[in-house]
């Protein structure tokens, strides 16, 4: 439909980016980008009458993004106009503006474009990115991809690791020159740190860590961070705990990037912090800075000799699920962990207001601290369901 009404309105539609490689390597992607060769916005508000859809523009950078009846987003873009300034040479700008627009992208396996309006379903592939994906190779389009957008270093280690592709020859040289010239330091630092979230993100930390630390695109933002051995190991281990979290912790959602920078936050603490070195934002910075520094005295409770239920219980649950998760790695009580991951986190009291109504107490502040003693019991493993906690409220 895209493609038929821009037809109509005399405009070329083009379906670009991520979900083309992603549709060719079998993968899901629902970010569904539309170049225009036209007016990006003047077709976003057609099709969005048509379709009943809510529209919000951008007139600076001739950019829309459409929210479909049924959620779906769509991002429309105007692809850039050509202009030959060669003498004689004619401006063809409608025809060949898509190419342009690919051309500003970051790799070639990214460059990929299917028409929509004509000849619906074929492929553009003007610099050779089908080959790339076959041959899982991560490339640039040009010399100057990295010093149009140093980010892209942050983006090829993470294509790289996401997609297990090579970064090729020459764009791995373009990265080493343009680290060596400092480059990353003229981008706004939150950029940065916006790439390496995404890594976080991704499967594979442990291998885009190693990436980053044979570029040096860490210790180029920080001299203090070095990434060694023990750091990565430390890595792999948070990433092990990240994916069983997802049975371990069931309903309870974390911020996954948290994990790994709350690590790293305590690994560097002494000399420089992570976080702020990488460019995070202040509310970010703030929760993974006092995160961390609840560390050691979780591990300092963890690893004390017969510590029982209620004392890991007491620590551990005043420090955010990420938190805990950051200490496995570190901790030698690794199975105790596990077992509030598992267990102690997910305890509830047995007995709850509404039960001590039924018993005939007339509701008062001091429930609260009724129903957090009973718990505490059931911490200890003295009181094991209701009835011995009835008892128990009538004993004391
Ligand atoms: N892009 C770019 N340079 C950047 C960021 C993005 O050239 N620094 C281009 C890429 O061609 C990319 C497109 O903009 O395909 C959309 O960006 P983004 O959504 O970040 O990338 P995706 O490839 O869609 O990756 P993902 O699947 O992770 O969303």
């Amino acid at each position: 439909e895209i493609g038929e009404l821009a037809k109509s309105m005399g405009y070329n539609a083009y379906l670009v980016g991520g979900i083309i490689r992603d549709i060719i390597l079998g993968w899901e992607n629902l970010d569904i980008d539309i170049v225009i060769e036209g007016d990006g916005i003047v077709f976003a508000k057609e099709f969005a009458k048509i379709k009943q859809a809510k529209v919000a523009t951008h007139e600076r950078f001739k950019t829309a993004t459409l929210v479909m009846k049924d959620g779906m987003r769509i991002d429309i873009a105007t692809a850039r106009e050509e202009y030959y300034d060669l003498p004689g040479a004619l401006p063809v700008v409608e025809k060949s503006s898509i190419k342009l627009d690919l051309y500003r992208r970051d790799f070639t396996i990214n460059a990929l474009a299917m028409k929509l309006h004509d000849e619906f379903g074929d492929l553009l592939d003007f610099f050779g990115g089908l080959n790339d994906i076959k041959n899982k190779k991560i490339r640039v389009l040009h010399m100057l991809s990295f010093v149009d957008d140093p980010t892209r270093m942050y983006r090829a280690v993470r294509f790289a690791a996401r997609l297990g592709f090579d970064i090729g020859q020459q764009t791995d040289r373009l990265i080493k020159v343009a680290v060596e010239l400092g480059i990353v330091n003229k981008v706004e630092k939150i950029r940065i740190f916006n790439e390496i979230v995404h890594i976080l993100n991704n499967d594979n930390v442990k291998s885009s860590f190693e990436m980053l630390k044979s570029y040096r695109l860490i210790r180029t933002l920080d001299n203090k961070l070095i990434i060694d051995d023990r750091i990565l190991s430390y890595i792999d281990e948070a990433e092990e705990i990240v994916k069983s979290c997802s049975i371990f912790c069931k309903n309870k959602k974390i911020k996954r990037e948290r994990v790994f920078l709350i690590l790293l936050e305590y690994l560097f603490g002494k000399s420089t912090s992570f976080s702020k070195a990488v460019g995070a934002d202040d509310q970010t910075y703030e929760f993974v800075k006092n995160t961390s520094k609840k560390i050691p005295i979780a591990n300092g409770i963890l690893s004390k000799k017969n510590v029982n239920d209620l004392e890991i219980y007491e620590a551990l649950s005043k420090i955010p699920l990420e938190g805990i998760l950051a200490l496995y790695p570190l901790t030698k009580e690794k199975e105790r962990l596990i077992r509030y991951l598992e267990d102690l986190m997910h305890r509830e009291p047995i007995i709850k207001g509404k039960d001590l109504i039924k018993l005939g107490f007339k509701p008062s502040k001091i429930f609260g601290q009724m129903i957090n003693d009973i718990f505490k019991q059931q911490l200890l493993g003295k009181i094991k369901d209701k009835i011995e906690a009835i008892k128990y409220i009538e004993e004391n």
